[in-house]
């Protein structure tokens, strides 16, 4: 791929496209959604408002690491809060589809569409990938950032049009071109976390505190696994329990289940051989969360398994 000719063209036609009018994003410091700010705010400077959008379901920190660095690149993010939002919209939820159903909505239609009446925004510049379209087509996931592809018209329903212009690359290529915009390593070789953040890896309902079991996990999992220069780690709290012993007390505890993958573009996955010592760490240090007594390690592929949970 000819990085160059790329991003010339992308800033050419989000150009075209927006105009004079104005232009909003949300920017969530992965990869994908940090590229499409660059190029949104070289295409279109002070006409494009890009908002990072604090749904309570981002790991530790990180909401405010992400708009410091923007700032740092001269880019100026919102942060908008909508934590009480989006935990209303998950409650008592267990489903793996309605609960992506719920993020989705509470995304798109209410937080968004409030920003974008506010600033009369008439364009989104969104960061979806060709992955995410082919999967979601083939009935294999619906991801939470796609609209068209599934049907909903998001001029009709939400007032604004969609420009994606990374939808012909995968994981593979964006990262090339995070590269050639000069994006700093923390962003270009940050690993992969979904849209609906968190929520993928709480199998059942997502709570206050369940989130806070599962973002504990994915920092240690993070801390641990940063070196071996895999694909993705994660974190992934069960909807179940297991009897264990802690402090000579029986207890009837939550399990973390580990996984850490080799994979190129998210298609197909396999397990990293992660030495037994460092797993053995990471099982302690996980097992001294509060309320967790067993870890396991999944050493599913993909496929049959998927990457997340849910
Ligand atoms: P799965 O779990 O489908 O994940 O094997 C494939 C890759 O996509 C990420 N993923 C998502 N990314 N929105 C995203 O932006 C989503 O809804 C979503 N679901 C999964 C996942 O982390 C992995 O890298």
């Amino acid at each position: 791929m000819d990085a160059q000719a790329f991003v010339k063209e992308q800033i050419d036609d989000i150009k075209k496209s927006v105009g004079n009018g104005l232009a909003i994003n949300a920017l969530s410091g992965g990869v994908d959604s940090s590229v499409v700010t660059v190029l949104g705010h070289r295409s279109l400077g002070s006409q494009l408002k890009t908002v990072f959008i604090d749904n309570n379901l981002m790991r530790k920190g990180e909401p405010q690491r992400v708009v410091q660095l923007f700032s740092q690149m001269g880019i100026p993010v919102d942060l908008v809060d909508s934590r009480a939002e989006f935990m209303k919209a998950l409650k008592g939820l267990t489903d793996p589809e309605e609960k992506r159903n719920a993020i989705t909505r509470t995304f798109y239609a209410t937080v968004f569409g409030r920003l974008v009446r506010e600033t009369g925004a008439k364009f989104l510049v969104h960061g979806t990938i060709l992955t995410d379209i082919e999967e979601t087509v083939a009935g294999i996931k619906r991801q939470h950032n796609i609209l068209s592809q599934i049907g909903i018209d998001p001029e009709k329903e939400y007032g604004y049009q969609v420009l994606e212009p990374l939808k012909t690359l995968r994981k593979d290529g964006v990262r090339e071109v995070a590269k050639f915009l000069g994006l700093p390593s923390e962003i270009t070789a940050r690993i992969p976390f979904p849209g609906p953040a968190l929520a993928t890896r709480i199998v059942g309902e997502v709570t206050e505190e369940r989130l806070a079991t599962v973002r504990e996990a994915t920092a240690i999992v993070e801390e641990e696994l940063g070196d071996t220069g895999a694909f993705q780690y994660l974190a992934v709290l069960l909807n179940d329990r297991a009897t264990g012993i802690v402090r000579g007390k029986r207890e009837f505890g939550q399990i973390i289940v580990i996984r850490c993958l080799h994979s190129v573009d998210a298609r197909t996955a396999t397990p990293v051989e992660v030495p037994w010592k460092k797993l053995a760490k990471i099982c302690e240090r996980i097992t001294a969360i509060k309320d967790v007594n067993r870890c396991l390690y999944d050493l599913t592929p993909k496929p049959p398994a998927t990457i997340e949970y849910i």
